[in-house]
């Protein structure tokens, strides 16, 4: 996994960082990188995340999904961080999988009841995840599921796992069934928690290669060093933090390949919930390439000078040959590829941005495989850590979100929040 920001410096783009401003900027990420260390080593909340390739037990994983070893359906349950890493995985190397995955995050009773009308429950597993076993979206989707099931003659208890922590109403209901259940990492915030067994559940009951994500990963912790030059995240981390200083403050997300999709979700929340706080932070925007290209690229290339476009693709893959055409106007894709047309799409937009003087940065991945997944998704939590010590927030608390969950549980009368008494109705219909 390679960055390149080159498109970022102030010789191409505007705005842009200039050399002098680039070494300034060095010295910043040398300092924040002794806290990062210094977290990691201690183990201390959040900064635990950037240990996991270490500390991760993927024997464990493996021990528990064993038992559903006849899955055809995964069913995700669990919302945000508790989704998103494992669904990034999964849905990047869906190909590679006989098992369908499924992420039930959303509580959309039109979409859930589609869904459950179209699976085979019986060979379906369940993975119901929560950090703190109280989100209500999760435990509502689940009892649907489990209801589903036992409706249909299932036995939703040989079907389902949970991945939880020590307490919680969802560890206590585990318990009384007897589920197996998958810890969480302690210290690893939702959003960090992809090379987890939050994440790497699902990737395991996939069948994909836990070794070689937690490997990819183990080789970005490695990097992690004084410089921004020697490191992929770090450079990721500070440019993004120095253009949204000098006024990009929206980050396009923009991957040119659709198995990486979902990536940008994850990274929107990843960079969104971590950085967004005491009027900080950088909105991030999802694209895809090159379907983006005939749409939102204009507006990245002419509108605001608001945007650092991040441009991520793998340099191999496996190409489709374009077959021949009886047109003479088509005869110069004769001999090409999709993935082909694909690289010349990524690389006339790269162009067509530096010629507009926008800031772009590439990321690129040797291929879409547990390797590079593993490596990009350890880089951008890299990135992301160390932005929130350049903005001076604290990258790993979310009172946001955590306000509209209690208001949320508060309306459905589950116990008495502040946050429900401050949801008043102010309606003014037009
Ligand atoms: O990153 C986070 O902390 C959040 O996105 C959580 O993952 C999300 O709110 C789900 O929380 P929980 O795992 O407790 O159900």
């Amino acid at each position: 996994m390679h960055v390149d920001i080159a498109n970022a410096l102030a010789d191409t783009a505007s705005p842009g960082i200039s050399r002098d401003a680039l070494a300034r900027l060095d010295d910043q990420v040398a300092a924040a990188h002794d806290r990062i260390e210094r977290g990691i080593e201690g183990r201390e909340h959040g900064y635990a995340a950037l240990a996991l390739p270490e500390d991760v037990d993927v024997d464990a994983i493996r021990e528990t999904t064993a038992a559903f070893a006849d899955t055809e359906t995964l069913l995700n349950v669990g919302i945000g961080g508790s989704a998103l890493g494992a669904a990034t995985i999964t849905d990047a190397l869906a190909n590679e999988s006989s098992v369908d995955a499924y992420y039930l995050d959303n509580v959309d009773p039109e979409w859930i009841t589609a869904l459950l009308s179209e699976v085979d429950l019986a060979s379906t597993t369940v993975n119901v995840v929560s950090r703190s076993g109280t989100t209500a979206e999760t435990l509502a989707n689940f009892l649907v599921v489990r209801d589903a099931m036992t409706s249909t003659g299932v036995d939703w208890t040989d079907r389902t796992f949970v991945t939880t922590g020590e307490e919680g109403p969802l560890r206590r209901l585990a318990d009384r069934h007897g589920l197996p259940n998958l810890p969480q990492p302690e210290g690893v915030p939702g959003r960090f928690s992809a090379l987890s067994t939050v994440g790497l559940a699902a990737a395991s009951v996939c069948g994909h290669d836990l070794d070689a994500l937690v490997a990819g990963a183990s080789e970005q912790r490695e990097k992690l060093g004084p410089s921004l030059h020697s490191n992929p995240g770090y450079a990721y981390g500070a440019i993004a933090y120095a253009l949204d200083q000098r006024g990009a403050s929206v980050n396009a997300m923009m991957p040119y390949a659709e198995s990486l999709e979902t990536f940008a979700e994850w990274f929107a929340q990843l960079w969104a919930e971590s950085l967004g706080k005491d009027g900080l932070g950088q909105t991030p925007a999802r694209a895809l390439g090159a379907t983006d290209q005939h749409s939102q690229l204009q507006l990245y290339r002419a509108g605001p000078r608001d945007k650092l476009v991040t441009l991520v693709r793998p340099t191999e893959r496996d190409d489709h040959d374009i077959p021949e055409s009886d047109a003479e106007e088509l005869a110069y894709l004769e001999g090409t590829g999709l993935g082909e047309l694909m690289d010349a799409e990524f690389d006339a937009t790269e162009a067509s941005l530096a010629a507009a003087g926008r800031p772009s940065v590439r990321v690129e991945l040797d291929r879409v495989d547990e390797r590079e997944l593993g490596a990009l998704l350890y880089a951008m939590e890299a990135a992301c850590v160390l932005a929130g010590e350049l903005y001076g927030v604290d990258t790993f608390v979310q009172p946001a979100v955590e306000w509209g969950k209690n208001a949320a549980r508060g309306l459905l009368g589950e116990g008495d929040y502040d946050e429900a008494d401050a949801v008043a109705a102010k309606d003014e219909l037009i």
